[in-house]
């Protein structure tokens, strides 16, 4: 048995990578990108939105995707549900989870969803009661944790009184987001010793974009401290349409390297995780940013 630390990722590259892209990825692609990653060991895929198809046209086709990909046993599908029409039309697509998605900030939440934090919230009661009274698991979002694309810098205890609420609604997980890429390991030990006094650390996920590179540097910061859930999109795709600036997600690629060679276990299979990256990679009209993807065009594996 390995006696290397555990740590579980989401992936979340169908969802937050796809919803930015300006290529119309089919949805032939997006099932068997999804089963790629299943296959890789991945066992938690963020596969959709179901939000408004003007907002994320990309994603308009939420229900064929569920409806199509494989189920292996063992693996959580999940989706973004803002409001109780996305909720509806989730219902029937036989997901594991689902996750309502607010922000530390109100001038980002409005933008991104046409609601104040306290609207958000409001508006959530009655998808987490419906999430959970359909055994699901409900996930929650804070967005803009550490910086907000129109109010600059955000206080610590912004996004923990968001996270408070989440948890008070009944959502198991909050995922903290650093939407614009923003945090460096410095600001995320802070953040977690300040939030530690007041939250569950066992039951956060942090969510880093790797705008200004720093991303890989905050999970390895933030696995230090104890933190054992990390989302990630597969050849670092992402971004928000709703937030200026934002690149992708950490790479779950980079990411299972560097933990892999750092004593941390996450039950992904290398070479399988570049093989989903390289289905969406063929749809797409530019490079993937992953660093690892790139190696891998060049020279032998290393796992
Ligand atoms: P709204 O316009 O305020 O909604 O949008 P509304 O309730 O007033 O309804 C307006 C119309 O939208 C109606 O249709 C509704 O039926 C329809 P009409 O009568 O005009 O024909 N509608 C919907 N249609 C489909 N699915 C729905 C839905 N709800 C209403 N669920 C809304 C509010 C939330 C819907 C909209 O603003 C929206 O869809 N926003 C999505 C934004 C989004 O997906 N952002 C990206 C994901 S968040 C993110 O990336 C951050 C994250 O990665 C973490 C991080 O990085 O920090 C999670
Ligand atoms: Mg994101």
């Amino acid at each position: 048995m390995s006696s290397n630390k555990p740590v579980q990722i989401v992936e979340v590259g169908p969802r937050d990578g796809l919803q930015h892209e300006r290529v119309w990825v089919s949805t032939e692609t997006k099932v068997a990108y999804v089963n790629a990653l299943a296959r890789s060991g991945l066992r938690r895929i963020e596969v959709t939105s179901f939000v408004h198809p003007g907002a994320v046209p990309q994603l308009v086709d939420a229900e064929k995707v569920l409806a199509r990909i494989d189920r292996p046993e063992g693996v959580r599908f999940s989706a973004l549900v803002p409001n109780m029409h996305g909720f509806e039309r989730a219902q029937s697509c036989n997901l594991d989870e689902i996750a309502v998605f607010t922000g530390a900030t109100d001038s980002f939440v409005r933008r991104n969803i046409n609601m104040s934090i306290d609207e958000s919230i409001a508006a959530f009661k009655p998808v987490v009661d419906a999430g959970l009274a359909a055994g699901i698991g409900v996930r929650g979002y804070v967005s803009t944790v550490f910086g907000c694309p129109y109010d600059g810098v955000v206080k610590p205890q912004a996004g923990i009184d968001v996270a408070l609420r989440l948890f008070d609604l009944g959502c198991s997980e909050v995922s903290i987001g650093d939407t614009i890429g923003v945090a460096t390991p410095g600001s995320v030990r802070t953040w977690l010793e300040v939030a530690g006094k007041q939250l569950p650390l066992e039951h956060l996920a942090l969510h880093f974009h790797d705008t200004r590179g720093t991303a890989l540097a905050n999970v390895m910061a933030a696995a230090e401290v104890g933190i054992t859930v990390f989302d990630a999109s597969a050849g670092g795709l992402g971004g928000c349409p709703f937030a200026p600036g934002a690149s992708g997600n950490v790479a779950t690629d980079d990411l299972v390297y560097s933990l892999h060679g750092t004593g941390y276990e996450t039950g992904i299979h290398l070479g399988k995780l570049v093989a989903a990256s390289r289905i969406i990679a063929s749809e797409l009209d530019h490079l993937l940013p992953g660093r690892y993807f790139q190696a891998e065009r060049v020279n032998a594996p290393f796992e």
